[in-house]
């Protein structure tokens, strides 16, 4: 049994008294914390002024029946999970009761061990749905970036700037290691601008192969080549004023860069196998996972196009660069994988969540959504711990370097900063007030400093 039971409020509305009283005595006597009404707008003020847990209305009641009060309740507290009382052979009205919204139903006679099921598993629920909307208020920015978990500095800045850009036409180029969330955030780009409602057109440019590129972006007139039957528009034409993903722009062949930066500059284009130039208003966005500076360097990317698609760049960082975000991301995908595998895993040990924090995960946030549904598959425990991680994510963590960041700068600090005064010292002759204003630290910090490196000031006088 799960700990929310325990003093968890009940409010139990049923117009019959000595019903209504035996039930109320029986959830005390289990350990619920319950208030009996007889009328239904007394439960309903009861909602407001004590918050109950969960509830228990009988379906039967003359003017307000079990479903209508059900309705109202859940206005006033959408989250609140409601058991109806039902009569036997009341089928219709337990269909309705659960399109109204409650959460299980009960046929009477029942008895309280049945009762007291229902209701732990309405806790249960109920507690689920509060960590979701925690979860969802802690990403801080709900419907409006849906499906985009985070609540780290690192992705708010990658979210102030989807914003930004959102509702301009402006080209934006999203970098990141494959698995950081290119995709998701290109889409927020659209779906959180003007362009919501029209398409978005995802490119793969990995994919399509060389020959037919121009074609597929930009259209091509009848004839133009062998296969092309009819004049065909291009996806920046189809896609009118919504949006082309032009995913892994670094596989691009050189050939069509130089026309993919002119249709950039000018917005417009020219289809394979006409002249005539015509225009589109669709907004272009690319990611890549390629260096794409090295790509340049290596001849295989232009610079000219590089420096216009960098103007306005996202870049997502990697995961184990935003550690904080480790937690949330599990608890989000916990909750959907327990749905799509129906399992019912109702958390992760610290110990894991700890261990899994410390990983380093080169394949980002995919990998850890692969993680999760590969341990989930073979593993039901009502708890996820250490010994169901993979044993190779122990080892890996295992190879992380030793040091914390405040060491790893101190050990900089000390093999550059003993050089950097030995010559201080050497050009000063160990005068300790020259050197601090040559460096703009003050005295006694390098008197500090020095002591700390075992440096002796005095040997380098009348040196
Ligand atoms: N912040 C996030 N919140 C929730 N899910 C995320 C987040 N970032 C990424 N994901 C999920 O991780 C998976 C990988 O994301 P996506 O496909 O966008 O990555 P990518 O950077 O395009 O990877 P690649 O370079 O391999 O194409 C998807 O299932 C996506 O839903
Ligand atoms: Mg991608």
């Amino acid at each position: 049994m799960t700990t929310t039971a325990h003093g968890a409020r009940i409010l139990v509305v049923d117009d019959e008294r000595p019903l209504l009283a035996a039930l109320v005595t029986a959830l005390e006597s289990m350990g619920y914390e319950a208030i009996g009404e007889l009328k239904q707008s007394d439960g309903l003020s009861r909602i407001l002024s004590w918050q109950p847990d969960a509830a228990i209305f009988d379906l039967n009641m003359p003017g307000m029946n079990g479903v209508e009060l059900t309705a109202k309740a859940l206005e006033i507290m959408p989250d609140l999970p409601v058991i109806l009382l039902t009569g036997f052979g009341t089928i219709d009205s337990s269909v309705q009761a659960m399109r109204a919204g409650a959460f299980d139903y009960l046929t009477k006679p029942f008895d309280l061990n049945t009762v007291d099921l229902t209701l732990h598993k309405a806790l249960d629920h109920h507690e689920q749905k509060r960590r979701f909307r925690l979860l969802a208020e802690a990403t801080g920015r709900v419907g409006e970036f849906e499906g985009i978990v985070g609540q780290s500095p690192a992705i708010k800045k990658v979210l102030d700037s989807v914003q930004a850009v959102a509702d301009t036409a402006s080209t934006v180029l999203i970098t990141g290691e494959s698995g950081t969330g290119k995709e998701v955030i290109a889409h927020a780009v659209h779906t959180v601008g003007a362009r919501r409602e029209k398409p978005f057109i995802t490119v793969d440019c990995a994919t399509i192969p060389d020959t037919l590129i121009e074609s597929e972006l930009f259209g091509h007139a009848k004839g133009a080549f062998t296969g092309a039957h009819k004049d065909r528009a291009g996806y920046v034409e189809a896609a009118a004023d919504g949006t082309v993903f032009l995913d892994e722009i670094g596989e691009i062949p050189l050939g069509m860069q130089k026309k993919l930066l002119r249709f950039l500059e000018e917005k417009t284009f020219v289809r394979v196998g006409e002249t005539r130039r015509r225009t589109a208003q669709v907004r272009i966005v690319a990611a890549t996972n390629r260096d794409l500076v090295s790509e340049v360097q290596a001849g295989r990317f232009r610079e000219d196009l590089y420096y216009r698609l960098k103007v306005i760049e996202i870049c997502i960082p990697p995961l184990r660069e935003r550690a904080e975000d480790i937690p949330l991301l599990l608890e989000w995908y916990l909750t959907r994988l327990n749905r799509k595998l129906n399992r019912k895993i109702s958390g992760i040990s610290p110990a894991a969540i700890k261990l899994l924090c410390s990983y380093q995960w080169p394949g980002n946030v995919r990998e850890l959504v692969n993680l999760l549904e590969h341990v989930m598959t073979f593993h039901n425990p009502e708890t996820l711990d250490v010994k169901h991680l993979p044993g190779g994510l122990q080892t890996l963590t295992a190879a992380l370097p030793s040091r914390t960041f405040s060491e790893l700068k101190e050990q900089v600090l000390e093999e550059v900063g003993r050089s950097y005064f030995q010559s201080l010292l050497n050009h000063f002759q160990g005068n300790i007030t020259k050197v601090a204003d040559y460096a703009g630290v003050n005295r006694r910090h390098i008197h500090r400093l020095l002591h700390a490196w075992g440096i002796d000031p005095s040997s380098f006088r009348n040196n």
